[in-house]
């Protein structure tokens, strides 16, 4: 029995659901970072399990892991399953993956949100205070375990959150203001508090930043997964003026190391 998990990860969240899946499932669990596999123009998988975790971004899945489900090539019908992390608002990712699996003929058997300590701080968003994120990742606990005795027992259901019409008008509103209107693209610089470590260039799942010489360069592949941001450990960058102030978040148990693992860029 061939278990494997494909995961992306910014901010350590969706990695560390998708290794505490992995072992509360026992059987032997392949865990790949999808980002690795992002220049092959076709991805052959033989799994009898196959299983995805990922974070919502703007009430839906980012686009990464989009295009990486465009590029499977499945040759038998695995049972599917897939999580979402988030900050209490799943929105229509599950659905978006689900309808991802219909075109290729196959059907993903269950699709799962866990929440999660929030990281985004685009625009008005705020991560949570410290007594909210220890009661998040411990009420994670019990949904992973959840999860994974339904993987297990290869239960069927429908996929948590929405695709109502009013979901997917804000989401699609707020993909087009991020990519259109505020960019946040364009917009990260660092302080003088910045050593020059490279921390920022070597967490970036698809090796968008530049490490400089006069500081880190932002080129314009950014999936605003917002992990240079988080991992700074001089908390030295900021995008625009709305992150100045605002608490930076990772997950406690997985470190940064980890994360620029899944890039396969260096
Ligand atoms: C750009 C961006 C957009 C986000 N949008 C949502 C959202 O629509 N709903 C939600 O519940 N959480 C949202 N989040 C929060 C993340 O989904 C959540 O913190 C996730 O667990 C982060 O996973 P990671 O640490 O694996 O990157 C967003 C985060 C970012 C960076």
């Amino acid at each position: 029995m061939k278990t494997t998990i494909y995961y992306f990860s910014g901010t350590g969240n969706s990695l560390a659901v998708a290794a505490a899946l992995a072992r509360e499932l026992q059987d032997p669990v392949e865990i790949v970072p999808l980002a690795a596999r992002m220049k092959q123009r076709r991805i052959e998988v033989r799994a009898d399990v196959l299983g995805f975790v990922c974070p919502t971004h703007f009430l839906t899945i980012p686009g990464i892991v989009k295009s990486f489900v465009g590029k499977l090539s499945l040759d038998s019908a695995p049972y599917i399953f897939s999580v979402v992390t988030c900050n209490s608002q799943p929105g229509r990712g599950l659905f978006v993956m689900d309808r991802l699996f219909r075109r290729k003929g196959q059907s993903m058997k269950l699709g799962c949100a866990v929440d999660m300590p929030g990281n985004s701080l685009i625009g008005m968003d705020f991560t949570n205070p410290p007594e909210v994120r220890s009661e998040r990742l411990n009420n994670s606990r019990e949904t992973i375990r959840r999860i994974a005795r339904a993987v297990r027992e290869r239960q069927a259901s429908a996929p948590e959150g929405t695709d109502s019409p009013g979901v997917r008008l804000r989401s699609l509103l707020m993909r087009s203001f991020v990519r259109h209107i505020y960019r946040p693209a364009g917009a990260f610089r660092t302080g003088e508090s910045c050593s020059r470590c490279g921390t920022c260039a070597r967490v970036c799942p698809v090796g968008n930043i530049a490490p400089g010489e006069s500081g880190p360069e932002w080129g314009d592949k950014c999936l605003y997964c917002l992990a240079c941001l988080h991992w700074c450990p001089r908390h030295a960058i900021e995008m625009k003026r709305d992150t100045v102030g605002r608490l930076r978040y990772h997950h406690p148990d997985i470190t940064a190391d980890q994360i620029a693992a899944q890039s396969g860029v260096r």
